[in-house]
């Protein structure tokens, strides 16, 4: 039997989600999608709670203020939440227990914009001793960040590659709420939010978002680089975050699965 599924926020990674659905992923069935403003593409649209209702899977890709709403609603009506803005899991902390306290309902976060969670996640088994993410944007990729405006940084005076902020998963979550979704990821896989140092980069010659990672543990050295080119739509985020999702959906749905 197909598992019932809508996507919440029909922006620019919503909107892949809803692709790879309507051109078909096995054991999935689409049923419509919510959004405050009215999609391009032809699919019912449902006030969030009618479709929290309709479905198994809710697929979150919506702004991180709007999460905690929907991640309580989804949990108290013991459903899956796949959850993209991760970001959220750290700015909004009362969503750890929600899901503690859910008696069915899960959240399952996709690998977004980075790679190497799946060996991190190894690793974390003996022990991991540093954890390290730093991302590397375009300046105005940083423009309207509290800690940008906070700090009076004036990205439009930065003439080469420049650290603008070091610190933890949380301190970051908090300093970049729409860039670290990969910070807050990567901790929840690995060595958690407190042990995962963050560096954010502003680098006028790039071209797109890269993240890079280093971890290390007693086994193994972790270290991974992906370079992502902006998602024409929204600049501020990646398509492969988008394809994270489509690929969890996947990788769920089947009898032999590489995770
Ligand atoms: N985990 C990762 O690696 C990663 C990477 C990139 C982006 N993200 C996060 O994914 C999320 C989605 O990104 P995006 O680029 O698709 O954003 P987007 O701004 O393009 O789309 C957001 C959509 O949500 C809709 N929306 C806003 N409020 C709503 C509400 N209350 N109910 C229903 N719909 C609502 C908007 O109309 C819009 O269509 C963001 O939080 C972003 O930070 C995560």
């Amino acid at each position: 039997m197909k598992q019932t599924v809508g996507v919440v926020g029909v922006g620019a990674l919503g909107s892949i989600v809803v692709k790879a659905l309507m051109n078909g992923i096995d054991g999935y069935e689409l049923v419509g999608v919510s959004d405050v403003q009215k999609p391009a593409l032809d699919i019912p649209l449902l006030s969030t709670n009618d479709l929290i209702d309709a479905v198994d899977i809710i697929v979150e890709c919506l702004p991180p203020r709007e999460v905690p709403a929907l991640a309580k609603a989804v949990l108290d009506k013991g459903k899956t939440l796949i959850l993209i803005s991760s970001s959220a899991l750290l700015l909004y902390p009362e969503i750890e227990e929600w899901i503690s306290a859910s008696k069915m309902g899960r959240v399952i976060v996709p690998s977004g914009a980075i790679s190497g969670l799946d060996a991190v996640s190894a690793l974390k088994e003996s022990g991991i001793e540093s954890a390290k993410i730093m991302t590397t944007k375009p300046p105005k990729g940083l423009a309207g960040a509290p800690y940008v405006v906070e700090n009076n940084i004036n990205l439009d005076g930065i003439t080469e590659k420049t650290c603008v902020f070091s610190g933890n998963a949380y301190d970051a979550a908090k300093a970049f709420p729409a860039n670290v979704n990969v910070a807050a990821t990567l901790s929840y896989a690995g060595a958690g939010p407190n042990n995962t140092q963050v560096e954010v980069w502003a680098d006028p010659d790039a071209k797109g978002n890269s993240h890079e990672i280093e971890v290390t543990g007693g086994s193994s050295t972790i270290t991974t680089r992906v370079d992502n080119l902006p998602d024409p739509s929204n600049p501020k985020s990646s398509m492969l975050a988008g394809y994270s999702i489509v690929a969890t959906l996947r990788k769920l749905s089947k009898n032999l699965s590489v995770i």
